[in-house]
């Protein structure tokens, strides 16, 4: 069984759908460390905008491996690596590449295969597998996705003002929504969740009722 959750930066997908696999006893699959990784070989090989190709090409001959909650770029854990500004900054140079979506969807699709999987991202449920059992667009609204990340950032350390916060995160959702391949969109059998106001805990539980309810559906248990 597949369950996508796709949805906007910072509505909690990671660590919701991360746990919710956990719960499920299925595999894990988080495509955002997908794209960082290869943005991140990008910027090691000071590849920017206009080298779309070049990096397509490196793509195809990167190996990419997500095991344990961990990322191995060509063997090397990148896993902390990835999180950075720098990388969220840039990763428009893997995500605005239909070459490296199509390279990555198939590793998406490599991974899942035979495998109960929880896959969470953009374009899980639209364009990597339309054909998933269970799919959820998890959302929360801008300004509550602003406190979160502004609570975050400041336990970091980082000054930075709530409304600026709030800009990137529209940027970003406008960033998700234009592109012009593999975009944030909602696949129409998508069961939407709103996690305003929700604890992380609750969101689960959640979920887990809807995966529950649909196994039963389809006599998966
Ligand atoms: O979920 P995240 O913030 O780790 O994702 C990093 C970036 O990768 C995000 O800005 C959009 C992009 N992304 C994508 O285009 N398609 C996906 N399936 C997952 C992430």
């Amino acid at each position: 069984m597949i369950v996508a959750i796709d949805g906007p930066a910072g509505a909690g997908k990671s660590s919701v759908a991360r746990r919710l696999a956990h719960h499920l006893g299925f595999q894990f699959l988080d495509t955002g460390a997908m794209y960082r990784a290869i943005t991140l070989a990008a910027l090691r090989r000071h590849y920017g905008a206009g080298d779309a190709d070049a990096i397509a090409d490196m793509a195809q001959r990167t190996s990419l491996i997500l095991h344990d909650n961990r990322v191995l770029l060509d063997g090397f854990d990148v896993t902390g690596l990835i999180r950075t500004s720098e990388v969220a900054a840039s990763v428009y140079l893997a995500a605005d590449n239909r070459r490296v979506r199509e390279r990555l969807v198939h590793l998406q699709r490599e991974f899942a295969e035979g495998s109960d999987t929880v896959t969470e991202g953009r374009d899980q449920g639209t364009v990597a597998f339309p054909h998933a059992e269970c799919k959820i667009y998890l959302t929360a609204s801008p300004e509550e996705r602003a406190t979160r990340r502004h609570t975050e950032l400041q336990a970091r350390g980082e000054q930075i003002s709530w409304e600026e916060v709030l800009r990137q995160i529209n940027d970003r959702d406008r960033r998700d929504m234009q592109r012009e391949f593999g975009p944030l969109r909602r696949a129409d059998d998508a069961i939407d969740v709103c996690t305003d106001g929700l604890s992380t805990e609750q969101v689960i539980v959640r979920l887990e009722s809807i995966v529950r309810e649909r196994q039963q559906k389809l006599s998966l248990v």
